[in-house]
């Protein structure tokens, strides 16, 4: 059978942009930027997003790509049987993260449904507080979530490349960046808003330290989707004559736009209205409705906020589904309807005790931790950068001649920087990869 192709470039460039940005930009990078130290976490982040980073995405499309397959038929076809042990990798890793991913996911749809319900009418901020706690630990609500949010999903997948995921894509992404921008006007013309702008854009160096590199390493992986297959997969889409690296610069642009924007939309805010910018996960879920709740019109900027996280996650989850429907479906040769389905209802599942180890299993933990902290432990930990090193490997040394022969189009698109990204590949990004582990492993 004819394998399935991105209708354009475009629509390419905007699922690969739809499966990097999400949670992680709009989520986590703020906070972590609040909680690490404000502006120099940006200027290392951006630093490693485009040295490491670009590169390792280049890697993945290119294996994609060249392969013709998921990620476990990717390595196999490419490094032989020995290396398809790191595809099959990816593809856990993928099945494990969306597995909590649409957990909070689901959270963003319970706010959307809140909001225009009027559930949080009259609420301050303490409430707003007590609210997320209740929401989260319930044992019933967010489970309820977790399944419209792989509903969605599956919705989604379920049309295929083109008529399912690029055109979600084409219709999300635009909406995602209007209603960014109607925010970020709205928190940067608040009073105050520039201690905020300061906090995040000038760097205060006394905050540099190992721990924070770290963060933004993995961050900088996390946020451009690498290391569990999803790039692989969507390259495996990709017609033969497009630009690879044209293709990943944009990617990788349009992912550090968001971040920065969410960056305007939210310290600004925070600081005028003398909030806490370090008060971690929380600062989404509680420090900003009790934000919105304080404007004129707070409703509205409340709905269009909960709006773009969820758009940003449901972008990210279908690339993450795709990568275990394509496993599937190519390595059982099963239908892709009966695939998808399957598995939507296999994450869903997975995801259960995830949910319920925020509440009523929160006694059951391992090593510390809960069953939803130590799945996003142990993959962040090493599943992500193990499948990130075996893609930089398989790329440099393996099979570098057919890497590069992919990379520029078979020498009639010639990239500029190919050495040099040949040498990131070798060695630069595996060691920057490794010492990430230590300090996560060892570090404090
Ligand atoms: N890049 C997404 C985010 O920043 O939220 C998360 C993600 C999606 C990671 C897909 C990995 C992936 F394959």
């Amino acid at each position: 059978m004819q394998r399935e192709h991105w209708g354009s470039r475009v629509g390419f460039i905007l699922a690969a942009a739809g499966s990097a940005v999400g949670l992680g930009n709009i989520w986590k990078f703020p906070y972590l930027v609040g909680a690490e130290g404000g502006g120099v976490f940006l200027v290392v982040y951006v630093g490693f997003l485009i040295a490491i980073g670009f590169c390792v995405m280049i890697a993945e499309i290119a294996l994609g790509r060249h392969a013709q397959a998921n990620p476990f038929g990717a390595f196999k076809r490419v490094g032989g049987k020995r290396w398809s042990i790191f595809g099959l990798l990816a593809v856990l890793t993928a099945f494990t993260i969306l597995s909590f991913y649409s957990i909070v996911g689901g959270w963003t749809i319970a706010y959307v449904v809140k909001t225009i319900t009027g559930g949080f009418s009259g609420y301050s901020g303490a409430e707003f507080e007590s609210h997320f706690g209740e929401l989260v630990t319930s044992p019933i609500e967010p489970i309820v979530y977790h399944a419209a949010f792989m509903a969605f999903g599956v919705l989604i997948v379920i049309n295929g490349i083109t008529s399912g995921i690029e055109r979600a894509a084409k219709i999300m992404m635009p909406l995602l960046f209007i209603l960014l921008a109607l925010l970020v006007v709205r928190s940067l013309t608040l009073d105050g808003a520039m201690a905020g702008v300061r906090y995040f854009l000038v760097p205060d160096w006394s905050h540099l330290d190992a721990d924070m590199v770290a963060a933004a390493l993995g961050q900088a992986f996390f946020s451009l989707s690498l290391g569990m297959g999803a790039l692989i997969t969507y390259g495996s889409y990709l017609g033969e004559k497009e630009s690879i690296p044209n293709a990943a610069g944009w990617v990788v642009c349009l992912d550090l736009l968001v971040a920065v924007l969410a960056g305007f939309l939210i310290l600004p805010a925070v600081f005028a209205f003398n909030m806490d910018p370090a008060a971690g996960p929380g600062l989404t879920f509680i420090t900003l409705p009790a934000i919105f709740a304080e404007l004129p019109f707070g409703i509205v900027v409340q709905l269009c906020f909960f709006l773009l996280l969820f758009v940003a996650a449901i972008t990210s989850a279908i690339s993450l589904l795709q990568v275990v429907v394509s496993f599937v479906g190519e390595e059982f040769n099963v239908c892709r309807q009966w695939t998808t389905v399957w598995v939507g209802v296999a994450i869903f599942l997975f995801g259960v005790p995830s949910s319920l180890a925020l509440g009523v299993w929160g006694d059951v933990t391992f090593y510390d931790m809960n069953i939803f902290d130590l799945l996003g432990y142990i993959t962040d930990t090493f599943f992500l950068p193990i499948g990130a090193i075996a893609t930089c490997l398989v790329a440099g040394w393996v099979s570098y001649d057919k890497f590069a022969a992919e990379v520029t189009n078979e020498g009639q698109r010639p990239f500029a920087y190919l050495t040099a990204w040949k040498w990131m590949c070798r060695v630069a990004a595996p060691i920057g990869i490794l010492w990430v582990m230590y300090e996560a492993i060892f570090g404090a």
